[in-house]
């Protein structure tokens, strides 16, 4: 068998794996699951559809032996999904896992910080779109005040999960007049803030260009007031291009998909919650890894698919996404689905 680590048809290996562990959420934000669509009578994944912690340790463990050294849990909110903390138990088990990180709303953290703590997650990304109340419960769905996103941040902060990152996508006209109080706060605080631009993905959000506001723009905003210093990136394949206060305090970062596309370094792969890998976050259509799973394959028929898959990756979407086409595009994925 062979041992090197797998490269796509642009010759990108595989770093990361990005695991989502549920499709369900307890908020309902407007640019990923608007309330209108995912009502009370929407269909999420049942339990016999979502893969056992069992299944993803496996898959893991596969996907591991192939080059990812950075293990990200997502959701969905990954902290609706019951016992999470168990699955951290058995990834930290994983020879090969440099960095095990969880993205989350933050809502239950207060109770749930110290297990995952104590069940070996590393560091922590929590999203928070605003410190402006009206701002924030309009971006939430009404499911969140901010003070409870506080609280949890807070409680991760005093389990020990550092560095702590806060990530915020910028909607023109929605939360962008917010921009510096929350910089402030987290210059503040000593967390590391990442603005995200607002991206077009799904099909559901009815995304427009005009609602997105370049990096460039929020970076002369917090510049204007707190002198920033480029800083570019810390990795090869990170999607945050940071820059340092001039004063010493700290960094922020830019997530600028839509207007500085970093597709050329890319090497995340996406496990969905039922078992599909997804090579761009964008990407119509996954791999099943589960029917073979559960059919009986061995470790070795796993990696095949895997490496296959990986082999024949020609995904770029940021860079492609101005292109003119005359092919309409397949629907993609949901951002909620494959955790961002
Ligand atoms: P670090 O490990 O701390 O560098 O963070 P990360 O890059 O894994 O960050 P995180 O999961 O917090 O990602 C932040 C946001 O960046 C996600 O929620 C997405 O919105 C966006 N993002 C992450 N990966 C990709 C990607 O591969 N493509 C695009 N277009 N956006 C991405
Ligand atoms: N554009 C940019 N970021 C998004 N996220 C969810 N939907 C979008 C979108 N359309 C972000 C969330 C969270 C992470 C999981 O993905 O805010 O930080
Ligand atoms: Fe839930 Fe995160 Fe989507 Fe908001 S962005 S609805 S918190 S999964
Ligand atoms: Fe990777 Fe696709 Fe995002 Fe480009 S758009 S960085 S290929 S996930």
């Amino acid at each position: 068998m062979d041992d090197s680590p797998i490269r796509d048809t642009f010759h990108r290996p595989l770093r990361d794996l990005r695991i989502s562990v549920t499709d369900r959420c307890n908020f309902r934000c407007t640019y990923c699951m608007p309330a209108e669509i995912f009502g009370e009578s929407y269909q999420f994944l049942s339990k016999a559809q979502v893969l056992s912690f069992e299944e993803i340790t496996r898959l893991t463990r596969i996907i591991v032996r192939l080059g990812a050294v950075k293990v990200r849990i997502t959701g969905g909110e990954p902290l609706v999904r019951q016992e999470l903390e168990k699955l951290l138990v058995m990834l930290r088990q994983i020879d090969g896992v440099d960095d095990l990180t969880l993205t989350t709303n933050g809502y239950y953290l207060p109770q749930k910080a110290q297990a995952l703590k104590d069940a070996g997650l590393n560091r922590i990304t929590v999203s928070l779109d605003s410190l402006d109340e009206t701002v924030f419960r309009h971006m939430n769905g009404n499911r969140s005040s901010v003070q409870k996103v506080l609280d949890g941040i807070t409680a991760a902060e005093q389990a020990g999960l550092s560095p702590i990152k806060i990530n915020a996508v910028v909607q023109r006209g929605v939360n962008d007049h917010t921009v510096v109080d929350l910089a402030r706060w987290a210059k503040d605080k000593g967390y590391i803030l990442r603005f995200i631009e607002y991206m077009d993905v799904g099909n559901r959000n009815g995304w427009r260009m005009d609602d997105v506001v370049p990096a460039k723009e929020i970076v002369e905003r917090i510049h204007a007031v707190m002198p920033l210093e480029e800083a570019g990136r810390s990795y090869k394949s990170e999607v945050a291009l940071r820059y340092r206060y001039a004063d010493g305090g700290g960094e922020i970062g830019l997530i600028a998909s839509v207007t500085m596309p970093f597709c050329g370094a890319c090497s995340r792969m996406r496990l969905s919650p039922e078992g599909q890998i997804f090579t761009c976050l964008f990407a119509s259509q996954g791999t099943d890894l589960r029917d073979p799973l559960r059919a009986g394959a061995s470790d070795d028929d796993i990696e095949q698919i895997i490496r296959r898959t990986w082999g024949e990756r020609v995904d770029r979407y940021s860079e492609l996404r101005f292109l003119e086409t005359d092919t309409p595009r397949d629907p993609k994925v949901e951002m909620y689905h494959i955790g961002g």
